[in-house]
């Protein structure tokens, strides 16, 4: 299948354009690398360019006669969307109708999105299901939901029929430690505990000690990065095959608390990793975790990989990309891309 990847020189993407390319499908990558590497995608032609130019979009759908379309390229800190609503709203809201608006002028009818458990907020029962009420509590949850709605619309009106999944807490790296997330513009706890590991920071920070949870730490749902790239490529067959649209919660169905993460990070590292207690942040749900029976049943999606495999294999990008993607020794140049780097 071709298919094109936006933001597919992120952390997520990157995984999952390793997992298209095992799979035999032709991939090309269009991202801003504002926050992407050419490294990470260096076996796919990079297009370097913003998903808010349509006609960019719909140049590089055109040209790679694309069928299918995995939606990545979003902005996606929390704190900054809180900070800078609007940014929020036009990288994410305006640069998803942007691409539906080329879908649809290019006739590419399958599109895979990627939304978040932030769409939930705090929710009244666990484990959460696509069900539960919708009540994002940050803009950038909204424009999450927002970028859902919208799709639904373009499906009634020009046929493309969506998979929206809803990862719960991204984490991990590539087993043998070759792709992960960069810590420079990571604000999530296993790059924090990470960076505590190697010594780069001298503490962890526990924001919030007194939830009512069993170690009164917050709890989440740790999915390990290829597991998430994994559903990817199901997803886009899903649809391949003839698949009706679908919003699809993307989690262990586990929930790990902070000090559980702490814990297992220790053993991965054999490293003390110091923790300090600080008040809960606003906004911070006690605990959220994943019912994902609907991924397994139409996707037929397992996670493989549990805690200790994500702490694991983050460690052996950490310690092998202590500066990320950063050290000019792994820049490549990607095949197929122009001279500027830009398809035009
Ligand atoms: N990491 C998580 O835990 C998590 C959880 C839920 C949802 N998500 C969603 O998954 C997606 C990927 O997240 P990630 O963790 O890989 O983040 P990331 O920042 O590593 O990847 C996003 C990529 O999109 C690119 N990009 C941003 N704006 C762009 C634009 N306007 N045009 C072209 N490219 C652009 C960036 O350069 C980057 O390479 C995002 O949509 C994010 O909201 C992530």
């Amino acid at each position: 299948m071709r298919v094109l990847v936006t933001g597919g020189a992120g952390y997520i993407g990157s995984h999952t354009v390793g997992r298209l390319v095992a799979g035999g499908h032709t991939v090309s990558v269009l991202d801003s690398l504002e926050h992407g590497h050419r490294a990470a995608v260096a076996e796919v032609p990079l297009h370097v360019g913003d998903v808010r130019d349509t006609a960019l979009v719909g140049e590089i759908l055109r040209a790679q006669r694309s069928e299918a379309v995995i939606h990545f390229a979003a902005s996606k800190s929390v704190a900054e969307s809180v900070a800078d609503p609007g940014r929020y709203f036009e990288m994410n809201v305006t640069g998803s109708l942007s691409l539906l608006r080329a879908m649809a002028e290019t006739g590419v009818r399958r599109l895979v999105l990627s939304s978040t458990c932030a769409v939930y907020g705090t929710p009244d029962d666990l484990p959460v299901a696509e069900s539960s009420p919708i009540r994002p509590e940050n803009p950038y949850g909204e424009s999450k939901y927002l970028m859902e709605r919208m799709a639904g619309w373009f499906e009634g009106a020009h046929g493309v029929r969506t998979a929206a999944l809803r990862y719960f807490n991204a984490a991990g790296a590539a087993l043998d430690g070759s792709n992960g997330e960069d810590w420079r513009n990571a604000e999530n706890l296993v790059p924090a505990v990470m960076k505590v590991a190697a010594g780069r920071t001298p503490v962890v920070d526990v924001f919030g000690t007194d939830y009512p949870t069993p170690d009164g730490t917050a709890i989440r749902d740790y999915v390990h990065v290829l597991d998430l790239a994994d559903a990817h490529v199901l997803a886009l067959e899903y649809l391949m095959g003839g698949g009706r649209g679908a919003t699809l919660n993307l989690g262990t169905g586990q929930g790990a608390s902070v000090l559980d993460v702490v814990a297992a990070a220790r053993a991965a590292t054999g490293r003390p990793i110091e923790t300090r207690e600080r008040p809960r942040r606003p906004g911070d749900p006690s605990a959220i975790w994943a019912d994902g029976r609907l991924a397994r049943d139409i996707l037929g999606w397992e996670p493989r990989h549990d805690l200790a495999e994500i702490v694991a294999s983050a460690w052996r990008w950490h310690t092998s990309h202590p500066d990320g993607f950063g050290s000019s020794a792994i820049e490549r140049r990607s095949p197929g891309a122009t001279p500027s780097g830009v398809l035009r």
